[in-house]
């Protein structure tokens, strides 16, 4: 088989934003208590309760934006429960995610600081479902009064003089569903009135961002523009890639050649949904001032056996690492309208880029994904034309996108086939590709990191070029990526 790149370094094209590169987490199973946070009486090593093997691993992906508190979870939140003495918060069942207790010993200011270590911004989604105008306010009036307020006040009495400065607001989460099973008609209007009292403190101004469509419903998108368009400055999408079923989703590990191919398909899907909204959206908004946020994707299989099924914990394998490089690609490639995409979720939740078992803790072949296009994050866009087999999933084989910043141009490149290698053959029209650098992430469909065997799958060098007279050539193996950056 054999493929080619076409890239074209002379005419830079629109940034990729950074927060493309965004991640979600929710109280939901061991995403926040024992992935991210231990508390700071905990045996395990921490800062401030944030547990520091985990904090490390985030730091060096560079992660630029953290969604919170959920989810599902976040229509059922109620900051005021999270704020102040530990012992005298307020305890909940966790109805939504495995009927757990939820002591409330992680709340905001525990997540701003851990938003602080990690060194990236917040995105706070505030509860709509089951919440009121003015809790939400408050909340905001909380975070961000530099003033001289009640609430402000209480803030000061927990321990932070300063505003926190959050800039990103979520008003509701899946309102079409577990955030309250709205009509798209009630849901604009509710978005209207609760945003009106999200007040700008000193330099503050929030960056409204209002509950969209799941998958395909671009009738929410329709509605939500034409009646509410002018008050918000993006609208969310969410989209699992799910093999099966919902009774029957599959295993994370173990699957067959069928499973996989399926999902890669399911996976390559995004693209058009995405595409069907940004349709809508330039109907409304020719001059496209509001953004679209994908702020939940990824794999979602059947639970670990012998797990709580209310937890969501899976395994993640280098199917889930291609499922990744075809997003992610996908997202660089429609930079001009995307402002921002959040994995689902970030560790120990669905697709994980982190697990953790105790004191023990992994890197998944999807962190290394994210590693790997780490160079994208505010590079210029590079107009990228694939030529490819389609496989008999109807994906063609080979997915790529390339960026370029401070001169240095990077190419990311898939081969999402379930068996066959790729020969590649890669032109970078307007640049020298002289002195390339590389790395791979390749490995059996299902080779995973697991406790006891934590390096199975890692990125390597990768240096197999040749330069011929139609580029350079290179071969991708069977389910790899590699990235390529190109510095001359
Ligand atoms: O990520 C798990 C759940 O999936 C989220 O809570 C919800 O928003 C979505 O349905």
């Amino acid at each position: 088989m054999s493929a080619s790149i076409h890239v074209d370094a002379r005419r830079p094209g629109t940034a990729i934003s950074r927060n493309i590169y965004g991640h979600f987490s929710e109280h939901l199973g061991r995403c926040i208590y024992g992935g991210l946070f231990v508390g700071k009486d905990s045996p395990i090593p921490n800062v401030n309760g944030m547990r520091s093997d985990v904090v490390n691993a985030l730091k060096k992906l560079e992660v630029p934006v953290l969604r919170w508190p959920g989810g599902c979870f976040a229509d059922e939140y109620h900051w005021r429960d999270g704020i102040g003495p530990q012992e005298q918060r307020r305890r909940m069942v966790n109805t939504n995610w495995g009927g757990v207790v939820e002591d409330n010993s992680f709340g905001t200011h525990e997540f701003l600081e851990l938003c602080r270590q990690i060194g990236c911004a917040p995105y706070i989604n505030a509860n709509v479902g089951s919440g009121n105008v003015r809790e939400m306010a408050e909340w905001v009036e909380y975070l961000n009064s530099d003033g001289d307020s009640t609430v402000a006040r209480e803030r000061w009495a927990n321990g932070s003089r300063e505003p926190f400065h959050v800039k990103f607001w979520g008003v509701g989460n899946e309102s079409w569903g577990c955030g309250g099973n709205m009509r798209p008609e009630f849901y604009a209007d509710l978005y209207k009135q609760y945003q009106t009292f999200c007040r700008t403190y000193g330099r503050d101004r929030l960056y409204r961002i209002a509950c969209g469509p799941s998958g395909d419903d671009t009738r929410w998108t329709e509605v939500l523009m034409e009646r509410a368009g002018k008050h918000l400055d993006a609208l969310t999408m969410h989209y699992y890639t799910v093999p099966g079923p919902w009774e029957n989703k599959g295993s994370a590990t173990g699957f067959t050649k069928e499973a996989y191919d399926i999902t890669i398909e399911k996976a390559n899907r995004i693209e058009a949904i995405l595409e069907s909204h940004l349709a809508v959206m330039d109907r409304f908004d020719p001059d496209h001032r509001v953004g679209l946020i994908i702020d939940e994707w990824g794999t979602w299989y059947d639970v670990e056996p012998g797990t709580n099924p209310g937890f969501l914990y899976q395994q993640n394998t280098m199917r889930d690492a291609m499922v990744a490089a075809l997003s992610l690609n996908i997202f660089n490639a429609h930079a001009d309208r995307l402002v921002m995409a959040n994995i689902a979720q970030m560790v120990n939740v669905l697709q994980a880029v982190i697990l953790t078992d105790g004191e023990k803790m992994l890197l998944t072949p999807t962190y290394h994904v994210f590693d790997l296009f780490r160079p994208h994050m505010d590079a210029n866009l590079l107009g990228t034309a694939v030529f490819a087999d389609t496989m008999a999933n109807g994906v063609r084989q080979v997915s790529a996108s390339a960026s370029v910043k401070d001169g240095a141009v990077t190419v990311t490149a898939a081969n999402l086939d379930f068996e066959r290698e790729t020969e590649l053959v890669l032109n970078v029209e307007g640049k020298e590709t002289a002195a390339v650098e590389g790395r791979i992430l390749t490995g059996a469909p299902d080779a995973h990191n697991d406790f006891g065997s934590e390096h199975t799958v890692e990125p390597a060098p990768f240096t197999a070029f040749r330069r011929t007279e139609r580029g350079l050539v290179l071969t991708l193996p069977a389910c790899s990526v590699a990235a390529l950056t190109f510095r001359a």
